[in-house]
This record gives structure tokens, sequence and C-alpha cells, in this order.
């Protein structure tokens, strides 16, 4: 079956299209490069064996995007992850992130909706805000957005919704990611962060290669175990496996709704200085860090609840954090050995 898999050379994405590329089915990706670049296609072929289909396309250009669908009538999946994710950025510039996020959404539901089609939305814990109950569940309720990229999650979501409702041929699933973090495991594709890192792990690995002076840790008097924040950090091999058993949901159609979310987390939680000595253990680097001021925005602590996804959809992390810690730092080697 063919599968279209929007911004499929971006961080997620390109690991979602291996493993779809390992289970036999067959992939177009989509991207318009604003993040990443084509050499990735060729970093898929040669873990997997198979050069996947690629077309530059921007989702935003909707005569591009109806010519697109005119000449693939034949899709029976989209993982759709094609979209801006940087929270600073979307509170500078709120309306990229409407238009990258929520109206190439929309152009491209316009364009399926009457389809017999799967749906993957990528989604984020972001929804749930600081939740009242940990681990967090999927009926945990949605809070008001703090980033304007936070609420780019919240109205995809609503749009699938809204529009399964009416369209029975379209099934959808949103998958809320927790934290992605690491690479595979040939260190051929990973996370390349545009300018200074805003998320943790990029950033420890920056430091540790040299190419950031020190870490700063966000904050040591949250009321957690040793007073840093606590996430729920999952390896994106994971994470990619996991969209694989929803499109398979999607495809078998065992459902009773036509739309579902699920968390994707590994269900611990793992404060900011534990990730940071699970790191100095897995890879024998010393990191240097200092503790500054909180970041603003940041909540105390947030980990999935993954019975779910378990239960549902038969998937479970595999990883543990250092073995996803030691595929950043090998990752973060192999992009530098590169560069020089
Ligand atoms: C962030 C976004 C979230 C988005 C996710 C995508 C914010 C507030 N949230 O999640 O909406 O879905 O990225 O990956 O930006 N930390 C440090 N020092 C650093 C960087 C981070 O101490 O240099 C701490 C943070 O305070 C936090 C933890 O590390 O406690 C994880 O941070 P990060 O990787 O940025 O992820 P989130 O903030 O959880």
């Amino acid at each position: 079956m063919k599968i279209l898999v929007t911004g499929g050379l971006g961080f997620i994405g390109s690991h979602v299209v291996v493993e779809l590329q390992e289970q036999g089915y067959e992939v177009i990706a989509v991207d318009n490069l604003s993040n990443t670049s084509k050499e990735v296609v060729d970093q898929i072929a040669s873990i997997t064996g198979v050069q996947p289909t690629f077309e530059e396309l921007d989702l935003r250009e909707k005569e591009s995007v109806v010519n697109f669908f005119d000449r693939h009538n034949d899709i029976g999946g989209i993982i759709h992850f094609a979209a801006s994710k940087a929270v600073g950025e979307s509170v500078e510039n709120p309306l990229l992130y409407y238009e990258n996020n929520v109206n190439a959404l929309v152009l491209l539901l316009q364009q399926v909706q009457d389809r017999e089609l799967g749906f993957i939305f990528s989604s984020s814990c972001t929804v749930y805000g600081q939740a009242d109950e940990l681990p967090i569940t999927e009926s945990a309720p949605i809070k008001p957005a703090e980033s304007p990229y936070g609420n780019t999650k919240q109205i995809g979501e609503e749009i699938i919704r809204d529009t399964c409702r009416v369209k029975p041929n379209l099934s959808a699933i949103a998958l809320r990611y927790f934290n992605p973090i690491g690479a595979h495991e040939s260190a051929k594709i990973g996370e390349l962060p545009l300018g200074v890192p805003q998320n943790l792990v990029p950033y420890i690995t920056q430091t540790a290669i040299g190419v950031r002076e020190q870490l700063s840790v966000f904050g040591d008097d949250y009321p957690t175990r040793d007073g840093t924040a606590i996430r729920d950090y999952i390896h994106v091999v994971d994470l990619a496996k996991a969209h694989v058993a929803a499109l398979q949901r999607l495809i078998e159609k065992s459902a009773n709704d036509n739309f579902e979310v699920f968390n994707v987390g590994t269900g611990t939680g793992s404060t900011v200085m534990e990730v940071v000595r699970a790191f100095e253990k897995s890879t024998g680097q010393p990191l240097n860090y200092k503790i500054v001021d909180r970041r603003e925005g940041d909540v105390v602590a947030a980990y999935a609840q993954t019975d779910k996804a378990q239960r549902v959809l038969g998937w479970k992390s595999k990883y543990s954090l250092e073995e996803a810690l030691a595929s950043a730092w090998a990752w973060e080697q192999q992009v530098r050995s590169r560069k020089n």
C-alpha cells in the first residue's frame, strides 16, 4: 500500500519512512525542505535498501497540492508531519505557525476528505499543559495553549475530529508525542536543529561535542525529586514504530470511532538532571552545565500513561533513556565528522 509522509525528510518523518519501508510499505515522502535537506532521501535508501519516492512540495501552495493529489489517487494512508515546531518562534511569528500548521492541514484535508483513507496527525503532549494528574491519560483535559505552536496542535486535532464526524470514509489517529529524542542506530538520520537548539537533548550533545560551551539547566526549584523538571523522553525509533502500529489499525479499520487519540511516551518521567547523568553514564562524556532560572512556559512534570497505546495498538516503547541518549550522541558525532 502507498503511504504519503508529509515532512518525510524531517527528524521524526525520516525515521517513520524507514520503519514503513522496513514493513514493506511503498512510501511517497514530500517536504518543502525548509528544515532539512534532500540528502536525507539517500540516507534513508542506504538504511533500508529502498529509495523512497520524494517530491518537493509546499503544502501551503494550493495549486501544487491539488496537482499532487490529481497525480496520486492511489494513496491509502497519510502521515502528516509537515509543520513548524519551535515554541519561541511561534510566539514571535504566530501567523507563520497558523499558516504552516493550520492552513496547510486544511488544504490537505480538503483534497482527501472524500477518499477512503487513514490519516495520522502528529500532535503533542503540549495539549495537556500542566496536567492535574500524573501519569497523563488521554482523557485528561486540554488546557489553554501556552504558545501559538501549542495552539496549532489543539486546533489541528479539532479540525480533524470535526472533519471525521462528517466524512465516514476518512479515519484518523492523533498521536500525542511526549519528548522525542535519539536517532536511528545507523547514525545516518537524526535531528538537525537550525541554529541554537531549544530542546534539551540536542543542546546536551552539542555541548558535549564542544559546539556549545555549557548547558543551562532551566530551574532547580521545581517540586520534583531533585528540583529539576520532569519529562517523558522517548526514542524516536520507538515513536516511529508507534506510527506503523497506528497505520495498521487504520488500514484494518479495527476502530469503532473514526477519530482516536493516543499518547506516545515511555510512561517514565526523568528529571533534567537525571538526563544529564544518564548521558554522562551512557557516553562517558562529562557535561559542562550550570543551573539557571526557570524557562517561561515550562511545566513542572509531564509523563504519559501508555496503557491505551499498548492495549489498542499493541505498541510499547522498548529503548531505555541511556540507549536513546547514546544514539543521539552517535548521531552528533557523525554530523560533526561530516562537517569537518
Ligand atoms: C518543548 C516544547 C513543546 C514541544 C516540544 C517539542 C516548550 C515550553 N515546550 O517541550 O511544546 O512539543 O518541545 O519537542 O518549549 N531544558 C533545559 N535546558 C535546555 C533545554 C531544555 O534545562 O537548554 C529543560 C526544559 O526546561 C525542560 C526539559 O529540559 O524541563 C525538556 O525541554 P525541551 O527539550 O525543550 O522540551 P519541552 O519543553 O518539554
